[in-house]
């Protein structure tokens, strides 16, 4: 048999091999990333496979190379080809910016190392001693880092529910830098009508920043409402697979200084993201819209058992009807999302242990919006860097069990629930 049988045409070098080789560094090859821009257009499912990945300049890689560098080389003084120092801009990093900004509706973003690193980033936006007027059911750790700004850098905050507008009227004073929506609000749900609270803050001249962890922008546009900057733990559901801790920070279209600001900001502070996470995050983003719609199908399911369910005592989740914010959720958001909490009728604490231990697919864990489920206790995990006072004048209970719905199948989802509740302690 000659060698000549089994030529591969697809092996470089074979006399069968029929592509054209551009040799290495060829002006030609750049045309690779020459596709065109995306589409304003072009629809969320399609945004999210596409945005900020253009074929690799290099070799053509659809999927953006890993630049696991801490440096690039200089060609002259002061020439170089867009980066100096993986801290102040990476290319792999500079990718997921561009993509989550693109489903955001910003016009610029800046990752991360945490979701916290996003939360200090912009709190060091402000000057010393400026008023922050923020979600009183807030994550924990934002509260703690509220907290912490008020000691070390002199920060006034007042904590409200901001479904109150009256109160939040009355309490942006003359130097309000800053008012903080979590919405929905974790763990409670309770919603926040951005455009509401933005347009207030802006006649008074803050800004208005809102942590859209719990939706993603699959679910929840908040530029759309007026809101000046957004916020993400990328470590929920952008990247979906609990595999990376990373954060980000988004700015409003037409907000050129903020986004300058907001980027120097994190090359500052050094809370810059590696360029590792960065590809898992973006890797994430190309199923968002599939994993959103599968959290929330679940969800929706679970919501319904449990609140028909006669040992629950109340439900907390937009999307069902008796939600008293349910209108609001309608209009300001693409859908209800994936996280939800309850309590039980008696909410002992035996009762309670007894649902978070003997749930089957719902780990008992920190964190929310990966693929699997995860049930948690508020009080004592998420919201443990709260006083009691605070969680008190929160609304968290002791009794307090929150789900992250993950993409199982909801019959499962719902047969581990019921099994629980018919074996709680009487
Ligand atoms: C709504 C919200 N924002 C911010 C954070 C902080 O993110 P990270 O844990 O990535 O630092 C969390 C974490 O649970 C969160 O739930």
């Amino acid at each position: 048999m000659s060698d000549q049988t089994h030529l591969d045409p697809n092996v470089p070098g074979n006399p069968a091999y029929h592509f054209t080789i551009l040799p290495a560094g060829s002006p030609s090859q750049v045309g690779w990333s020459r596709r065109a821009p995306l589409v304003p257009r072009a629809r969320l499912a399609t945004r999210c496979v596409h945005a900020g990945v253009q074929p690799d300049p290099a070799y053509g890689a659809v999927m953006p190379p890993i630049y696991l560098t801490s440096t690039f080389a200089f060609r002259d003084v002061c020439t170089n080809a867009g980066y100096d120092y993986t801290r102040s801009g990476n290319p792999t990093r500079a990718a997921l910016e561009e993509a989550i900004a693109q489903l955001e509706g910003g016009i610029g973003a800046t990752c991360t190392t945490t979701g916290m690193a996003a939360v200090t980033l912009v709190l060091n936006l402000l000057p010393a001693g400026s008023h922050v007027v923020a979600t009183v059911d807030c994550y924990g750790g934002t509260f703690r880092t509220l907290e912490h700004a008020k000691v070390a850098s002199n920060l006034k905050v007042t904590y409200l529910d901001l479904g109150d507008l009256a109160a939040v009227s009355k309490a942006l004073e003359q130097e309000t830098a800053l008012v903080w929506i979590e919405t929905p609000s974790n763990p409670l749900l309770r919603l926040t009508d951005i455009a509401a609270v933005a347009a207030l803050a802006r006649a008074r001249g803050a800004l208005t920043a809102v942590d859209n962890t719990f939706l993603s922008p699959v679910l929840q546009r908040p530029f759309e409402h007026g809101a000046d900057l957004v916020v993400h733990s990328t470590t929920k559901y952008l990247n979906g697979h609990s595999d990376v801790v990373g954060g980000a920070v988004v700015a409003a279209p037409g907000r050129t200084a903020l986004l300058q600001r907001i980027q120097s900001m994190n090359n500052l502070l050094g809370t810059s993201q590696s360029p590792h996470d960065c590809f898992l995050v973006l890797r994430g983003l190309k199923t968002l819209l599939l994993r959103m719609r599968a959290h929330e199908e679940g969800a929706r399911q679970v919501a319904g058992f449990l609140a028909a369910h006669p040992a629950v005592a109340r439900v907390f989740y937009p999307g069902l009807p008796g939600h008293p914010q349910h209108e609001l959720a309608r209009r300001q958001q693409d859908g209800f999302g994936g996280m939800l909490s309850f309590e039980l009728k008696d909410g002992r604490p035996d009762r309670v242990n007894h649902v978070l231990r003997t749930l089957r697919w719902f780990t008992l864990a920190e964190s929310l919006g990966g693929v699997e489920s995860l049930v948690a206790h508020p009080a004592s995990m998420t919201h443990a860097s709260m006083t009691p006072e605070a969680r008190a004048r929160a609304g968290i209970t002791d009794s307090v069990i929150r789900l992250s719905v993950g993409i199982e199948a909801p019959e499962d989802l719902i047969g581990d629930l019921g099994e629980a509740l018919a074996s709680l302690p009487h």
